[in-house]
């Protein structure tokens, strides 16, 4: 299927923008309705689900917001032959309009301009997510000790209560400033190492032991908190609203069949976690930066969650470099899911029966900097023992920091980009970008769009018959260098 984003990456590939021709019809009988000269395009379906039918008047200047429920798009082309609907997914019910930057986007290849693309770099958010965001395993809290935690641009203290509860609030002490995180837990509450105020989960001050009685206002911040699969998760609201119920609770977890989680941290300095949450489309980044071969690539946006599914081989001209794979030859399937702004379960599993689930979820200390936390439990195998399984979970830990790390030296080197110029293969960018504005507006803000079911297939046809090549030259290469070493 096709919509907004989409017609545009398609008509970004055609040199001849005139020979696209843009058929709107319903799913259960495709009548073209519209024939558009390219620089109409999108027109049309505006112009569809105004009511206004077939668009061939309408100027590019009225391309704007507009809804197609129930309306497929099916874009043909002189060049490229036919691009349909996928029949799995069923009729579009996802936003379909164009943005300024995509309508410059467009207007600038239908023109042929001969302009230098701009970057517009954009500016990081000054807010930060709301919705739930896990700041760390449970059990490394439950130490008895106040635990600090840097995050959404301030500073927060962690600590375990005598009936196990975790709370969590604003680590600085509404008194005179001082640090909680320094202080000491007394009984339920933490005790600020300044003046020993003593503070509840609640967010209350329960007792300032030198004083006759507690100010009426001594009340700080609180972060709801929720522990699930094992982690600790605050809920953050620049609303102040109540928490959502969204993250799921893992199917396995805690059994004698998995692993506990093997898990890591680290911090992202100089990047906005939009990065890495723009991964979720990002298909060929997995060849180049991952050394994996996506064989299959679909997203689908739909409410709190975004999916990408994957199935990808190692690169044979790279093995050995990869530590994530399951073998050299084995192919993996791979569903991973954000459900709200920055928890994503990844399930894998591979050919040869291995189940892992890694969960790739950060969370903002600053608009330019986040703790990037992954972890691993692993499918005990029949016969496997547990020292075995941990084994292999810590293994495929290590290879996940691999893994991240390969991103993040291109972080660390990339500009912010708000205006990425696309190739069809690129997937749905600015679809993944409006879904996850929905955690950066007010409740009330939040539009259809953002939310609304989206599927999108990336035909993954040309990239691949061009990796094969390049896999077997690289191995040809190395081949014959081998060979002329011997003589
Ligand atoms: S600053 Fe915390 S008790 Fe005084
Ligand atoms: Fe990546």
């Amino acid at each position: 299927m096709l919509t907004g984003l989409e017609i545009d990456q398609v008509i970004d590939g055609f040199t001849d923008a005139a020979a696209v021709t843009t058929l709107c019809s319903d799913e259960a009988d495709r009548v073209p309705v519209a024939r558009c000269s390219s620089a109409a395009v999108g027109c049309c379906c505006a112009g569809l689900a105004a009511g206004t039918g077939p668009a061939d008047s309408l100027q590019a200047e009225q391309f704007g917001s507009a809804t197609v429920p129930g309306v497929t798009v099916v874009v043909i082309t002189g060049e490229r032959g036919l691009r349909t609907s996928d029949p799995r997914t069923g009729p579009p019910r996802g936003r379909h309009d164009l943005q300024e930057d995509e309508m410059t986007q467009v207007r600038d290849d239908q023109t042929g301009a001969d302009e230098v693309r701009m970057i517009d770099r954009g500016a990081d958010p000054e807010r930060f997510a709301r919705g739930w965001h896990l700041i760390g395993l449970a059990r490394d809290f439950r130490d008895g000790k106040p635990h600090q935690v840097n995050a959404f641009g301030g500073k927060m203290v962690v600590w375990e209560d005598t009936k196990g509860n975790l709370n969590v609030i604003d680590s600085y002490c509404r008194h005179m400033g001082g640090d909680l995180s320094q202080g000491t837990i007394k009984g339920d509450e933490i005790a600020c190492p300044f003046h020993d105020w003593r503070w509840g989960g609640d967010g209350r001050c329960k007792d300032i032991p030198y004083a006759k009685r507690v100010p009426m206002r001594a009340r700080t911040q609180r972060f709801p908190t929720l522990v699930r699969n094992g982690a600790l998760f605050v809920w953050n609201d620049p609303e102040g609203g109540e928490p959502e119920d969204y993250i799921p609770e893992l199917e396995g977890y805690g059994s004698d069949e998995w692993t506990d989680w093997s898990w890591n941290s680290t911090t992202i300095e100089g990047s906005n976690c939009r990065e890495i949450v723009d991964n979720v489309v990002d298909m060929a980044h997995f060849f180049y930066i991952h050394l994996n071969q996506p064989l299959h690539f679909r997203n689908v946006f739909e409410g709190h969650v975004a999916t990408q599914e994957m199935s990808f081989k190692p690169r044979a001209d790279m093995a050995g470099q990869d530590y994530v794979n399951f073998g050299e030859e084995s192919v993996t399937e791979s569903t991973a899911s954000y459900y709200g702004p920055s928890y994503m379960i990844n399930r894998l599993v591979s050919d040869e029966g291995l189940e892992v689930v890694l969960i790739n979820c950060h969370y903002p200390i600053r608009p330019d900097a986040f703790v990037l936390q992954y972890g691993v439990m692993v499918k005990k195998l029949p016969g496997m023992t547990d020292e075995q399984a941990r084994e292999l979970a810590d293994q495929y830990g290590e290879g996940t920091m691999e893994t991240f790390e390969q991103d993040v030296v291109i972080w660390r080197n990339k500009t912010r980009i708000d205006n990425p110029l696309l190739s069809e293969e690129d997937g749905p960018v600015y679809q993944l970008r409006r879904w996850y504005e929905q955690f950066y507006v007010d409740r009330a803000d939040i539009t259809e769009d953002m939310t609304a079911r989206f599927e999108f297939d990336v035909d993954v046809t040309k990239a691949n018959a061009h990796w094969d090549a390049e896999v077997a030259e690289n191995l040809a290469r190395r081949e014959t260098s081998a060979t002329g070493g011997a003589r």
